[in-house]
C-alpha cells in the first residue's frame, strides 16, 4: 500500500527548515506565485481554505493542486489526475520496427495531457469532482473523497465531445426533484466559437441536457475560452475571456441564458514587466463580499504567472476591476493591493527546497514526470536517495522516459543537483536541464570505447538546444554538445547547476555549472557559456528544471540524485 501525501509532506518537512517569508505586512505584491500555474480555477473547501486547480499538459501526474487560507501563500495539495491515461503517447512508447524494416517513431503527447480544467467540492455526496478536456479531445469526469485523493477516473463523455475550458458549478438549488443539487458545466464547445452549458446526471456520469447559451453574434468577437460558471446570490454568472485581451462576465437569472455581459477587464496592462495582459482565471469570494479576480500574465520564458486583484460589485450587479489609480499607472493591474486576509505563512515551501530524497517513501507532489513514469525505472530508498534508472534507450531527449521535472520559482530561478554517476552505463546521459520545447542541460556523457580510445571515458558536457516543434510535434533538432571537459572515468559524484533569468523583460539566459565531489559548498566552474531560452507562446508551458537520465545504446545504468535543490 502507498503511503497517502501527508506522509511523503511530513518526511519532507524533515528534509527542509526553510520557513517561507510572508509577503510584505499589510500588502501583497504581484505576481501571487513566479511561477508557470496557469489556467487557474479556485474555488472553496468545506474546510474554509481556498483551491487553486491547474494545468500540466503531458506532465504526469496531471492537474496539479494547491491550496491556501489567505489567496497568497499556496501549498502544494497534490494532483487531481493520478496518470495520464488518455492515449499510447502518455507512455512515451519506443520506436516501432515495422515489416518491411522501416521505423515508426514512437507516439509521444506534447502539449496533450490536462490544461484548463475545473474542480468542485460538492456537499450532497461529499466529493470532490474534476472534470476535464484531455487531448485528443475527450471529456472525463474524476472524483476523490478529499483533495488528497485517491483521485478515481469516474467517466467519460464521449468521444469529440470536449468541453474545452470548462467551469464547474455545484448548483444548491436542484433542477430535478428528489435531488439535493445540480451540477452545470460551462464550456467553448469542442473550441468552436460557441459556449454550451451542460447539465450533468446527478452522479455527474453523463450528459441530461445541452444548450448553447452563447454564439459569434453574442460575444462580437471570434472566441472566448477559460469558462467558470458561478452562481452568486441566485444570479448565475460565467467568467470567461476572448484570448489575449478581454476578461467578460455575463450574468442570468438562468444557467441556460439569456445572459448580458460586461467586460471585467480589456486590454488592462498586466504588473509583470514584459508580461501580457491579464483576461484568463477565477472569481473567489476571500470574505464575506470581499471579492478577487485571480488571473494570470503570460511572461515567457517563465511562463504563466498567477496574479490577483481585487474587484468591487456595482447597483448593475455586475463586478469592476480595481486598478492602479496613481499617475502614470492608471488603469493598470496593480504592483501591490492590500492583503485579502490576514497572512498565513506556509511551514513547507517548494519554492526553495532541498530533497536529500532518503526520508521519503514518496516523491513530494512538486516533483513531476515528464509524460507517465516507467514505475519499475525509479526508486528511494534510504541509503542512496532517488535512484534513476535510465528507462529509454535513444539518442532523443524528448523520447527518453523519466525525466523527472521542477517548477522553477521566481526571477533568477536556479537549481542544483548532485548526483552519483557511479553506476552509468556505456552511452548514457544525465545532468540538470532547463527544459520545455527547447532545452538544454549540463550533465555527464558516459563515452563507450571507441577507435581512438581503448576505454571508457567521462565527459561533463553542455547540451544544448534539444527541439521539438513548439505545437507538439516532432523533434526538430537533437541538439549537441556545446563544451566539454573530460573527468577521470571513476568519478564517483558531480554537482551541476543551472540558473536562469526567466523574466519576461530580462536577459532570458541560462548558465550552467559544474563541481567534481562530494562537498556540499564550493565554487562551481562555468561550463558552455550562456543559453537564450525560448519565450514563443505556443508550447503554453515555460521552463522548468529536468532531471535528465537516458541511455543512448543499453539500458541497465543509473544515476542515484543525492540531493536536489531548488532557490
Ligand atoms: C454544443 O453546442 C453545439 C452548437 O449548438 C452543438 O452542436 C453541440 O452538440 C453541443 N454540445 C453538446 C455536448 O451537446
Ligand atoms: C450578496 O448579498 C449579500 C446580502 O444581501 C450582500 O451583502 C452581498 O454584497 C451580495 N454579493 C454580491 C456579489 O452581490
Ligand atoms: C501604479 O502605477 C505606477 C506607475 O507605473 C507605479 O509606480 C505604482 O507602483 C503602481 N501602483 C500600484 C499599487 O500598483
Ligand atoms: C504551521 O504549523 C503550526 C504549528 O504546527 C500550525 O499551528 C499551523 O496551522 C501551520 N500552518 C499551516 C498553514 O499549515
Ligand atoms: C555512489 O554509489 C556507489 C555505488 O552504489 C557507492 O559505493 C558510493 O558510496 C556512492 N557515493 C556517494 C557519495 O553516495
Ligand atoms: C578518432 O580521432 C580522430 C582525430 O581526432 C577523429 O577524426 C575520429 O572521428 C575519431 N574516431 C572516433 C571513433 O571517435
Ligand atoms: C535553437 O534551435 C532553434 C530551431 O532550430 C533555432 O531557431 C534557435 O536559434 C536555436 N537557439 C539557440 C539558442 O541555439
Amino acid at each position: 500500500m502507498k503511503p497517502t501525501l501527508l506522509t511523503a509532506l511530513a518526511a519532507t518537512f524533515l528534509t527542509s527548515q526553510t520557513q517561507v517569508s510572508a509577503q510584505a505586512q499589510d500588502k501583497f505584491t504581484n505576481p501571487i506565485l513566479y511561477s508557470d500555474f496557469p489556467d487557474n480555477d479556485i474555488s472553496p473547501g468545506p474546510d474554509g481554505a481556498f483551491y487553486f486547480l491547474s494545468s500540466n499538459f503531458h506532465y504526469s501526474p496531471g492537474a496539479p493542486l494547491l491550496r491556501s487560507h489567505d489567496l497568497i501563500n499556496w501549498e502544494w495539495v497534490g494532483h487531481t489526475v493520478p496518470r495520464l491515461t488518455f492515449g499510447n503517447g502518455y507512455d512515451l512508447p519506443p520506436p516501432t520496427v515495422n515489416d518491411d524494416g522501416t521505423v515508426t517513431p514512437g507516439e509521444r503527447a506534447y502539449r496533450g495531457g490536462t490544461w484548463a480544467s475545473s474542480m468542485r467540492y460538492r456537499p450532497s455526496d461529499g466529493l470532490w469532482y474534476w472534470i476535464g478536456c484531455t487531448n485528443f479531445w475527450n471529456t472525463w469526469v474524476y472524483t476523490a473523497p478529499a483533495p488528497e485523493g485517491p483521485w478515481e477516473q469516474v467517466a467519460w463523455l464521449g468521444n469529440e465531445e470536449c468541453f474545452y475550458d470548462n467551469g464547474l458549478l455545484v448548483d444548491d438549488v436542484p433542477a430535478a426533484e428528489g435531488e439535493e443539487d445540480t451540477l452545470y458545466v460551462v464550456y467553448t464547445w469542442s473550441g468552436q466559437s460557441v459556449v454550451n452549458v451542460t447539465q450533468l446526471a446527478a452522479d455527474g456520469k453523463s450528459i441530461v441536457r445541452t444548450e448553447t447559451v452563447l454564439t459569434p453574434a453574442d460575444v462580437g468577437v471570434d472566441g472566448l475560452e477559460g469558462n467558470r460558471l458561478y452562481k452568486i446570490n441566485g444570479t448565475y454568472y460565467i467568467l470567461n475571456d476572448h484570448p489575449g485581451s478581454t476578461a467578460y462576465v455575463w450574468k442570468s437569472d438562468s444557467p441556460w441564458g439569456p445572459y448580458e455581459a460586461k467586460a471585467l477587464a480589456d486590454q488592462v496592462p498586466g504588473p509583470v514587466p514584459g508580461g501580457g495582459v491579464p483576461h484568463q482565471g477565477s472569481l473567489v469570494e476571500a470574505a464575506p463580499g470581499e471579492w478577487y479576480f485571480m488571473s494570470f500574465t503570460w511572461a515567457y520564458p517563465g511562463g504563466r504567472l498567477p496574479v490577483l486583484a481585487p474587484v468591487v460589485w456595482g447597483e448593475d450587479g455586475f463586478p469592476t476591476l480595481v486598478t492602479n489609480t496613481s499617475a502614470g499607472g492608471e488603469g493598470s493591474w496593480g504592483v501591490s493591493y492590500p492583503l485579502p486576509l490576514p497572512s498565513q505563512p506556509l511551514n513547507y515551501t517548494w519554492t526553495s527546497n532541498s530533497y536529500d530524497f532518503t526520508a521519503l517513501s514518496e516523491l513530494p507532489p512538486a516533483f513531476e514526470w515528464n509524460h507517465n513514469p516507467d514505475e519499475s525505472s525509479y526508486a528511494l530508498s534510504a541509503e542512496a536517495g532517488l535512484t534513476l534508472s535510465t528507462a529509454t534507450v535513444t539518442d532523443d531527449l524528448y523520447s527518453a522516459r523519466n525525466t523527472l521535472t521542477h517548477r522553477a520559482y521566481g526571477e533568477f530561478p536556479a537549481a542544483t543537483a548532485w548526483l552519483n554517476i557511479s553506476q552509468l552505463a556505456d552511452g548514457d546521459r544525465a545532468g540538470l536541464a532547463v527544459f520545455r520545447d527547447r532545452s538544454s542541460y549540463i550533465g555527464v556523457h558516459k563515452l563507450p570505447a571507441d577507435g581512438n580510445n581503448t576505454e571508457s571515458r567521462l565527459e561533463v558536457v553542455t547540451w544544448f538546444n534539444a527541439t521539438i516543434d513548439e505545437y507538439g510535434g516532432a523533434t526538430l533538432d537533437l541538439g549537441a554538445v556545446t563544451d566539454s571537459v573530460e573527468i577521470p572515468v571513476d568519478t564517483e559524484s558531480v554537482w551541476f547547476r543551472v540558473g536562469m533569468d526567466a523574466r519576461a523583460d530580462g536577459t532570458h539566459l541560462a548558465t550552467f555549472g559544474y563541481r567534481v565531489g562530494v562537498e556540499e559548498g564550493g565554487e562551481f566552474t562555468a561550463l558552455g557559456g550562456e543559453y537564450e531560452l525560448y519565450t514563443g507562446w505556443a508550447f503554453f508551458l515555460g521552463y522548468r528544471f529536468a532531471l535528465v537520465n537516458y541511455a543512448t545504446q543499453a539500458l541497465g545504468g543509473s544515476v542515484d540524485v543525492l540531493r536536489f535543490a531548488t532557490e
